[in-house]
């Protein structure tokens, strides 16, 4: 077969696969299942609906249960536990798979690209089917007719990839907001991060295929867009023709019924003046930014190969309070990185302390093999780590309680997400800045953005009230 382009390719395996299961939905009287489950990033989030969007198009009805005809994991392996959760979730598909022998085990995502892992599943978890890895997704359709046609394991890894494959099906997780991809991969090599080695280097897609994505999604009925890579501040920079994330931002904000956009993840030693200053005029940009500043030890940022001192983080905080003084600043934070002395720790609550973020994810740092850090000296105890790491987690929280104050009694945009899972007749929505709100209102509200009164902080979140 001949084919003009890669998804043409594999629209035509989409077809092969629908018409395989097709002839099982026949034979069983029933429709296929299938449960994809998602571990870790945003990133792992926008692949996954870009699987489902091919599962859908195959034919197959989306369940949560694992009970199904079809179970794919998109992993993670940013730190270990992430690792051992899966694991730990394959025993219990493997009693699931002993009773229904025609499941299907799919397993992809960032993890798969580590050859130890691959390894191990084929000597210990024999009962998978399907492995590929993250640089040829769109290949998807593609791998699941080879092991369909065949009924034997099909294993399917890429060590780097330039390609990106545009106009695959996607099905999004909501009506009204969607993540769209902006580049893919990272060039950074923070010295205790796979993900480099894992999502490989930096690609930016053509500024004209993000802008016809942002299009579609605002004629289908999406306000928020999230624009996603692991250093979106240097995207654009290897294009042909070369454009900066901030000229990106201020296309998308030309497009019609986009109201609210929001970024992530920043790197704060690319962060550049123009993009501060195209936030701070934008009427759609959402007055947050997730800055991962990591430690607060110039030494330890070294040694972690981040390329910004304590003094330049305060300073870009600086200029940004004084460009967009209402903005909500959150961060990544790690603790216990080989060499961590309780002075270097001092310098990481000192930065918590002066910038006094609105909230922080914070880690344990986790060895991961095959980066630098793995094979770094003192190597932290876990006793120290711990100790420190709860230090750390009280002062974050008691700032996030004092910051969420600072909004109460105040009435803002907020968009609706979703019906109130605890609280009956109550829904929830996102403030500009991040943060979120539980109010009285129905379904009826969800993708709509009402005024807000906030009349309780709760210390993470507001219990508020719709103002008509
Ligand atoms: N150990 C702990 N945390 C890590 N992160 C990345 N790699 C590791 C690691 N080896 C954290 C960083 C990053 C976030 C996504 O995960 O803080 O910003
Ligand atoms: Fe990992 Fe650093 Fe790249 Fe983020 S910027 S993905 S922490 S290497």
């Amino acid at each position: 077969m001949e084919f003009t382009s890669e998804s043409e390719k594999q629209q035509y395996y989409i077809e092969q696969c629908r018409a395989l299961i097709l002839a099982k939905e026949q034979q069983y009287g029933r429709k296929l299942t299938a449960c994809v489950v998602t571990f870790g990033c945003q990133m792992n989030f926008k692949d996954s609906e870009k699987l489902i969007g091919i599962l859908n198009e195959i034919g197959y009805e989306q369940t949560e249960d694992e009970h199904a005809d079809l179970v794919l994991y998109n992993t993670c392996t940013v730190r270990e536990n992430a690792n051992l959760k899966i694991y730990g979730r394959l025993g219990y598909l493997s009693k699931i798979k002993e009773k229904n022998p025609a499941m299907i085990i799919g397993l992809c995502g960032c993890m798969m690209q580590e050859a130890h892992v691959v390894d191990k599943l084929n000597k210990s978890y024999k009962f998978i089917d399907l492995i590929f890895g993250t640089h040829n997704i769109f290949l998807f359709a593609q791998l699941l007719y080879e092991r369909l046609m065949s009924g034997h394991k099909v294993e399917s890894i890429w060590e780097e990839t330039s390609e990106i494959v545009e106009e695959l099906p996607s099905v999004r997780k909501y009506h009204f907001k969607s993540g769209v991809n902006i580049m893919y991969g990272c060039n950074n090599f923070c010295s205790y991060c796979i993900v480099p080695y894992v999502r490989g280097r930096e690609r930016s897609r053509n500024p004209e295929d993000i802008i016809r994505e942002v299009e579609a999604l605002a004629a289908d009925g999406v306000v928020e867009v999230m624009l996603l890579g692991q250093n979106v501040n240097s995207y654009g920079k290897t294009l042909e023709h070369p454009i900066s994330f901030a000229r990106l931002l201020k296309r998308v904000e030309e497009v019609d019924g986009i109201e609210r956009i929001r970024f992530m993840t920043s790197h704060p030693k690319d962060l550049s003046d123009e993009l501060i200053a195209t936030m701070a005029e934008s009427k759609k940009i959402c007055k947050h930014l997730h800055l991962p500043i990591q430690s607060g030890s110039t030494s330890l940022l070294k040694k972690m190969n981040r390329k910004y001192t304590k003094e330049d983080y305060l300073l870009l905080v600086e200029k940004l309070r004084s460009a967009i003084p209402d903005i909500g600043l959150t961060t990544d934070i790690i603790v216990g990185f080989p060499g961590e002395t309780e002075e270097d720790f001092q310098d990481t609550l000192d930065v918590v302390q002066k910038v006094r973020f609105d909230s922080a994810f914070t880690f344990i740092y986790s060895k991961r093999s095959g980066t630098p850090a793995a094979e770094m000296e003192n190597q932290i105890g876990e006793d120290v780590v711990k100790e420190r790491f709860s230090r750390l987690l009280n002062l974050v929280n008691q700032i996030s309680k004092e910051k969420t104050t600072l909004l109460e009694k105040t009435t803002q945009p907020v968009l609706v997400e979703e019906v109130n899972a605890k609280l009956e007749h109550y829904v929830t929505g996102r403030l500009s800045n991040n943060c979120l709100v539980h109010f009285p209102g129905d379904k009826e509200l969800i993708g709509r953005i009402i005024q807000v009164s906030l009349k309780e902080a709760k210390g993470f979140y507001y219990i508020g009230e719709q103002v008509n």
